[in-house]
């Protein structure tokens, strides 16, 4: 059956008459603006920032889409991806009576934001290596099942997830296919942006919080269909993009050399972190990482990381996470830093005797 975004469309967001702010009826810079109870005198900052921002942040979109090599028209922006996660929910799921799919252990915010929107959650495990189990996801769904969220590279793992299996689940899945590429900077696996023409029903997330270093700025990217996009353009909050981020990022996006070789260094730091954490013995295992961490595998992991926190390491503890019992998650730091974790945990493991 051919895929129809209307009929997972939640009734009343189809007929929805959205809110239209006074920028949405005049976008010319020139003019004088009485229209926005807005201060006309300035900002109690040095810099001004009393004028609302672009709405749908075109600059921004035109400059970063010839980057992404994607339409304007196909590029939403989130405060952070967090926003679209939130705005997908309530844009395609009913509550009480939809679903969504997870494929735990994976990013977080997709549960809770499920939870927040009293959508139903339908788990399936990845399997052991962290990959996907494409027929178990197709029987889990119903046409209840609106949305499936990948996360390739994988967060907490760290791996990408094999492309035949989201293809196949492209194919196969009824409702909206979301794959999160946060981490995909760091991997030489390309995005599945390219595949937009192809799939209606694919959703491609990525960040400006990892390997752009704009975390604090809340930028976060939705790579869709024209039509998802409008949709998700209807039900944001009007200026859901500060004009400190968009002019921020705008001249970022001049700057990407300094990204590419940002993404080298932290590489180079990942495997020197590797490297150094094989030489610890009581070390289990190290999984292979496409991202800007490291998921390792330990014994009493819970106390390992109680007592980094005691010497000021703080690591992501992941030890009561499916599938990643005994693993802390390991962001890659500087240099000095990846030695002072090092130094730290080899220090912890010989006081207390850690053995696999
Ligand atoms: C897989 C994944 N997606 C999305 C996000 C959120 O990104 P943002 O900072 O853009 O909200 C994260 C943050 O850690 C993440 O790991």
């Amino acid at each position: 059956m051919p895929f129809d975004l209307n009929s997972l469309l939640r009734p009343h967001i189809k007929d929805l008459k959205p809110y239209t702010s006074a920028r949405d009826e005049y976008s010319g810079k020139e003019g004088i603006f009485l229209d926005a109870n807005e201060n006309p005198l300035g900002s109690v900052t040095i810099e001004n920032f009393n004028r609302y921002p672009d709405p749908y942040q075109t600059s921004l979109k035109v400059e970063l889409s010839k980057i992404k090599e994607v339409d304007p028209k196909q590029v939403f922006l989130g405060n952070g991806s967090d926003e679209a996660i939130d705005l997908l929910f309530r844009a395609f799921c009913n509550p009480g009576k939809d679903n969504v799919i997870l494929l735990p252990p994976t990013y977080g915010m997709y549960e809770v934001s499920a939870n927040i929107n009293d959508v139903e959650v339908r788990k399936v495990s990845l399997t052991a290596d962290f990959q996907l189990q494409p027929l178990k996801i197709l029987e889990a769904a119903d046409h209840n099942s609106k949305i499936l969220f990948i996360c390739s590279p994988n967060n907490p793992s760290g791996n990408k997830v094999k492309r035949e299996d989201i293809y196949f689940l492209l194919r196969n899945f009824p409702g909206l296919v979301v794959v999160d590429e946060a981490y995909i900077d760091f991997s030489d696996e390309p995005s599945f942006t390219t595949e937009l023409k192809n799939y209606p029903n694919l959703l491609v997330m990525q960040t400006f919080s990892k390997a752009w270093g704009l975390a604090s700025l809340r930028l976060g990217m939705a790579f869709g269909s024209e039509e998802i996009i409008r949709i998700l353009n209807k039900i944001k909050p009007p200026y859901n993009i500060s004009g400190l981020t968009q002019d921020t990022v705008l001249h970022a996006l001049k700057d990407k050399g300094k990204v590419d070789l940002m993404i080298k260094e932290i590489l180079a730091e990942r495997d020197f972190l590797e490297l150094e954490l094989k030489k610890l013995p009581f070390v289990e295992k190290i999984h292979p990482s496409h991202a800007n961490f490291l998921l390792v595998k330990l014994p009493h992991a819970n106390q390992v990381y109680e007592d980094l926190i005691k010497e000021k390491i703080i690591v992501r503890n992941r030890a009561k996470v499916t599938l990643c019992e005994d693993c802390l998650r390991i962001s890659v730091g500087t240099r000095s830093e990846n030695e002072a974790f090092i130094e730290a945990l080899a220090g912890i493991g010989k006081l207390k005797n850690l053995k696999i």
